[in-house]
């Protein structure tokens, strides 16, 4: 990387006034971040157009140059996307990389464009267009995986499973309820997506480098081109405020977090000693050396890639906690970590919502589990109390016997005989084998938000409606 060392140490063609001679190498290569925040030169564009386009609005430069700069600035903009441009690290970064070709294509009056503007202001807006862009990409795709999950819920709404407490069988649930699970969890995360684009819809650019400007700038003007609601409110926060990055950040560690659990139990479910689920052959490898296995590959991505997400969220407050008011150069390192977090995290999703949609449920072995592990003895003891009017605490203790009496005799609730019950509370009657079953479990839970299947229909038109 350190070409700076072949080149002549002249001083920076865009600060250098000061410097008798150029950087050292290693601090070019320090300094520079031309790299990846090559990433922003769309935004970058575009806010320098909106600035154009104000200041001369403002009589702050004229027509002429303002016309030069904008058309300077497209025929950058085509030179990017072909390809043709040559990014230079001496110039740093996007900004004066831009602002050189600038001056290289239109002469002189590319020196106006950086009036009443700082690269402090200017990387404050290209960030926060490109990270509000990519909340709308990250919104978009979660809305994708929820509508994967309502389909597989209305499919499976009377699908019967164990629902588990520390993964061990605690009660039926029903494969549809479970989903429903999920739709709630990445609903929130999409709600907090909301919630963030709304607090980041501020325009950056006329803070200057800190303290605003004397220039006759209208900040109201720039805002509303660039589609933000309104400008910040201070120019001094405005430089050194990455709260926005943070929380993108957090949605995406959250959300991963979220990715991760339902990938964990997609491993779980897709072994064969579950064999709840079957994952599509588009969603899982094969062994290079055991040809009977299928391994869930994508999903254990999915899990990791939520260390990778969570590490870029505790590496940019790392960054930020110890930094005086306003910009220091440590921000620069904000942006590889919302780079890879946002990729990170938008493949994740993908790849989660492709599983989710391919994947086959074996309602047979799902109901088989339902049913094991005495999964019915709540059921059970809220008979008592409903039917033969047992305080729970008595019927909770009289479930207990029952359920240790079907342990020793190696079967399940149901195949216990009325005899053996009533020899155990003589208010049982047979009316109690119709609460036994994991269907008639299921059905009975319609308390709001319970996994009775018609609750569950209920759900998911609610979320239907909302999505
Ligand atoms: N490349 C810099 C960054 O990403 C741009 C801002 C530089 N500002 C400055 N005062 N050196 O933060």
């Amino acid at each position: 990387m350190a070409d700076g060392n072949s080149e002549t140490k002249t001083s920076n063609q865009m600060w250098g006034g000061r410097f008798a001679s150029g950087p050292d190498a290693i601090m070019e290569e320090i300094n520079a971040s031309i790299a990846f925040d090559k990433k922003l030169y769309a935004q970058d564009i575009r806010g320098s157009k909106a600035h154009a386009a104000m200041l001369a609005h403002q009589g702050i430069i004229s027509a002429e140059d303002k016309d030069c700069i904008l058309h300077g600035l497209d025929t950058i903009l085509s030179e990017i996307e072909s390809g043709t441009f040559e990014f230079s690290r001496r110039l740093e970064d996007i900004h004066m990389n831009v602002e050189a070709r600038l001056g290289v294509l239109i002469g002189p009056a590319a020196g106006r464009l950086h009036t009443a503007r700082s690269r402090n202001d200017q990387v404050a807006l290209d960030f926060r267009l490109w990270v509000k862009e990519e909340m709308g990409r990250t919104e978009k795709a979660l809305t994708a995986l929820i509508s994967a999950f309502l389909d597989r819920a209305a499919e499976h709404a009377e699908t019967v499973m164990p629902g588990f407490t520390h993964l061990q069988t605690a009660q039926p649930v029903t494969f549809g309820h479970h989903c429903m699970a999920y739709v709630e969890m990445f609903g929130r995360d999409r709600s907090r997506v909301r919630d963030a684009l709304a607090r980041l819809d501020e325009s950056p650019i006329g803070a200057a480098a800190l303290a605003g400007t004397g220039f006759p700038i209208d900040r109201h003007m720039t805002a509303e081109a660039l589609g933000f609601r309104e400008p910040t409110r201070n120019s001094i926060d405005t430089v050194s405020d990455r709260d926005f990055a943070l929380e993108f950040l957090s949605i995406a560690a959250i959300a991963a977090t979220h990715l991760s659990r339902l990938a964990e139990e997609i491993v779980i479910w897709s072994t064969p000693q579950f064999g709840f689920i079957r994952l599509s052959d588009a969603f899982s490898t094969g062994s290079s050396i055991m040809p009977q296995k299928k391994n869930p590959d994508a999903a254990e991505l999915v899990r990791a890639k939520t260390g990778r997400i969570n590490g870029s969220l505790i590496a940019l407050l790392t960054v930020m906690k110890g930094l005086p008011l306003a910009y220091s150069k440590d921000m620069q390192e904000d942006k590889e970590q919302v780079f890879d977090a946002a990729e990170s995290l938008e493949l994740a999703i993908a790849a989660m919502t492709g599983m989710v949609r391919d994947l086959t449920v074996r309602a047979d072995r799902m109901k088989a589990a339902a049913g094991s592990g005495y999964s019915t003895a709540t059921d059970l003891a809220d008979w008592l109390v409903r039917e033969a009017g047992l305080p729970f605490r008595d019927a909770h203790h009289v479930t207990g016997r029952v359920v240790a009496l079907a342990e020793s005799r190696g079967c399940d609730l149901a195949e216990l005989p009325l005899d053996d019950l009533k020899a155990i509370d003589p208010a049982i009657t047979d009316q109690v084998y119709g609460v036994l079953t994991v269907e008639a479990s299921v059905a009975s839970r319609t308390s709001f938000g319970g996994t009775a299947p018609s609750g569950v229909r209920r759900q998911i038109a609610w979320w239907r409606e909302r999505l």
